[in-house]
């Protein structure tokens, strides 16, 4: 049975009918672009990330550029982020004209080292970005206590994380802003880009819903250039219908990490491959379940042939990026982010798998692995 790293197909067939009537309300409304659906789920998006605040806009790369930007941050700011995330951390940093400062990551959650932050900030450094990576919250607290020693904002890159939680609090509530995507395999997909920023501060607030449309406050005057970055109506709609299962679909997230990590470690594996450990307070939502394994291009390279849908997040440390060479990191500069862009695998994982799913994809990779010499990553 082909298990691919993520079925949208089963998620439709299960909210069908709420689905369809959703997008018929707004194809019978007739109004498409920011309008009744997005303020609704503005307001419980809000609600939800425990934030008085939310912005739709047209993705999450967007949600991360036009904070930025609402920040005041562009050339010669520098802001400090994670060496070992999607690119759009990074891209939109430079992309508002600001210099990425990367710092390597903590070996057991992947996310931003709040140890080695310190030692990344200048006098030009006007933000933090950490990023929740895999669903895992980076460490809020010890950073939050730097930013705020330093003056700096904390823009937190929630894409991969929504209702993550520390000590019961949910990740965007934390920093200035949180940004959300809701690209269609997120915990909380869309059938389309989009993305939102949550904020308890209504001034960032307003200042991002003038960016996101043409630096209009009234859609008559302009008071500074941007550009076009809406969510619409049927995305809206159709988030709507989703939010309310998340909890659901990120409990079932867990239970399946759970399992996964029961069985490799029954099948011998433990030895054999890294298994993702939470830290104890964190409320780890398994965006991705993630492995590290020695000769992992040849170990999915298998997979795949056996039906198994994995693939690697990510296999090029950003400093690493070709897009930033001209700020000439050296290799061995992010030893922790290095050995993970090498080594690490995604497993299937979305809230639809069976125990079935899950034993197969554990006996698959326990047959691939058998093939292999006894080293762990
Ligand atoms: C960590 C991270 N940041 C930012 C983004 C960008 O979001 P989007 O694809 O909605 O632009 C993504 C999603 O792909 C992501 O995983």
């Amino acid at each position: 049975m082909p298990i691919p790293l993520v079925d949208l197909t089963a998620q439709y067939r299960r909210l069908k009918p709420e689905l369809d009537a959703a997008i018929q309300r707004v194809l019978d409304r007739g109004q498409f672009i920011l309008g009744p659906e997005v303020e609704a789920l503005e307001r419980d998006v809000a609600a939800y990330c425990g934030t008085s605040q939310a912005v739709a806009v047209a993705s999450g790369t967007d949600a991360l550029e036009l904070t930025l930007r609402a920040c005041g941050i562009g050339p010669g700011d520098e802001v400090v982020t994670t060496a070992l995330s999607f690119f759009a951390t990074a891209q939109t940093i430079a992309s508002v004209g600001a210099t990425p400062v990367f710092v390597d990551i903590d070996p057991v959650t992947y996310t931003l080292d709040p140890a080695q932050v310190d030692a990344a900030i200048s006098s030009r450094t006007k933000a933090i970005v950490p990023v929740h990576l895999y669903g895992h919250p980076a460490d809020l607290d010890a950073l939050l206590r730097i930013a705020q020693a330093r003056r700096l904002a904390v823009i937190e890159d929630c894409a991969q994380a929504i209702g993550a939680a520390l000590g019961g609090r949910r990740v965007g509530s934390f920093g200035l802003a949180g940004c959300l995507s809701f690209y269609p395999s997120k915990n909380l997909g869309a059938y389309g880009d989009g993305g939102m920023v949550v904020t308890s501060d209504a001034q960032l607030a307003e200042r991002l819903r003038i960016l996101r449309m043409h630096g209009s406050r009234d859609r008559i005057r302009h008071d500074v250039i941007s550009r076009n970055s809406r969510l619409d109506e049927l995305q809206a709609a159709i988030l709507r219908v989703k939010l309310p299962h998340l909890e659901d679909w990120n409990a079932a997230r867990r239970r399946h990490a759970q399992t996964y990590t029961r069985l490799l470690t029954q099948a011998g594996l433990a030895d054999r491959l890294a298994l993702p450990q939470a830290r104890a307070e964190a409320g780890h939502v398994f965006h991705l379940y993630v492995v590290r394994c020695q000769d992992r291009d040849r170990v999915a390279g298998q997979l795949m042939e056996r039906g198994i849908g994995v693939q690697s997040h990510y296999t090029i440390a950003l400093p690493h990026e070709p897009a930033f060479a001209s700020l000439a990191h050296r290799r061995g500069q992010f030893p922790v982010a290095e050995q993970a862009a090498d080594t690490v695998l995604s497993l299937p994982m979305y809230p639809e798998l069976s125990e079935e799913h899950l034993r197969t994809v554990v006996q698959s990779l326990s047959e691939v692995l058998r093939g292999f010499g006894p080293s762990k990553a």
